[in-house]
């Protein structure tokens, strides 16, 4: 049962039910957290949980937390074992998705810096889009940049902004919206990353376009240029752009490759899955659950 799960909280091991936060917390009052949406995939065949990239998550946690200028206790050793005893805990056999949560706990305010506290919780998830593709519109919100609230921590304030730009999407009948920034230039989506193919080239805009430095996208960018051969390309992207692009996709670790089939009621394409975009999302899938040989460094097994 859901609240039977076993959570990771203030350094203990206690069914979720039981983990309580108080209401004055910065956290609670505040979005003073940073946090890690990290998967695990089973794989039938050898019987293993692997978690994608963990060494990536927990640095970019760590980072995130230095931004943000927490009293941060924990050393990476700590804050990786800490997200294999909880998984290992549950004893999960299936895809699951861990939040691993460091906030501030006590009584103190939006400028406090501690008490630091964590919580790792493991999570049996689906597909955000249970279809081919989805639809996306622009979003007439402006994606927060570097000078005022940082995309780049991942920081549970910064999802107020996700949260306007996802649900005016979808209000006016979107699946999720894309995102522009200060400088009218393409950013990213509410919870994920962007990807256009032009002629044959993947495009994404650069770390500097008020994006999170996403993990996925970079693997992406990794894939495409070192194991299939398709030139990729860091740069701005012009709303326009969006409009005539051959393919477009959406990435990251909730929504793994997810191919984007109109923007602003324009075709992307022919409204379909894309060639290269289902040839990233094939290699993607079967790296991420280890049926790749050359690929476990990226993988961390649980059991
Ligand atoms: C705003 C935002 N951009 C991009 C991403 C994708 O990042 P990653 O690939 O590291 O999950 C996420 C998801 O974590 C996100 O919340």
């Amino acid at each position: 049962m859901e609240t039977e799960r076993l959570i990771w909280f203030k350094e203990e091991i206690i069914p979720v039910s039981q983990a309580k936060i108080n209401v004055l917390a910065p956290t609670s009052q505040f979005g003073v957290n940073v946090f890690e949406g990290i998967r695990c995939y089973w794989n039938e065949e050898k019987e293993q949980l692997y978690a994608f990239k963990l060494t990536e998550h927990i640095n970019r946690l760590i980072n995130s937390a230095k931004i943000m200028d927490f009293d941060l206790k924990y050393d990476f050793n700590f804050l990786k074992n800490s997200f294999l005893d909880i998984v290992r805990a549950n004893n999960f056999k299936e895809d699951i998705t861990v939040r691993q949560t460091l906030f501030l706990d006590g009584f103190g305010s939006w400028s406090s810096k501690g008490p630091l506290e964590m919580f790792i919780a493991p999570i049996p998830k689906g597909r955000p889009y249970d279809k081919i593709g989805i639809d996306c519109c622009v979003s007439s919100f402006e994606r927060i940049n570097d000078n005022s609230l940082s995309p780049r921590v991942k920081v549970g304030a910064n999802y107020m902004n996700s949260r306007l730009g996802h649900l005016e999407a979808v209000k006016n009948g979107y699946d999720t919206a894309i995102f522009l920034n200060n400088q009218k230039k393409v950013s990213e989506g509410p919870g994920s990353c962007i990807f256009i193919i032009r002629d044959e080239k993947l495009i994404t805009p650069p770390v500097t376009a008020s994006i999170l430095e996403s993990i996925t996208r970079q693997n992406i960018i990794d894939i495409a240029k070192s194991d299939l051969n398709i030139d990729v390309v860091e740069r701005d992207i012009d709303r326009t752009e969006l409009y005539i692009c051959d393919e477009a996709f959406l990435c990251g670790t909730a929504m793994e490759i997810t191919s984007v089939l109109t923007i602003d009621r324009y075709a992307v394409g022919n409204k379909s899955k894309g060639k290269l975009t289902e040839q990233l999302r094939e290699f993607y899938f079967k790296m991420v659950r280890g049926k790749l040989k050359n690929y476990d460094q990226f993988l961390t097994p649980i059991y």
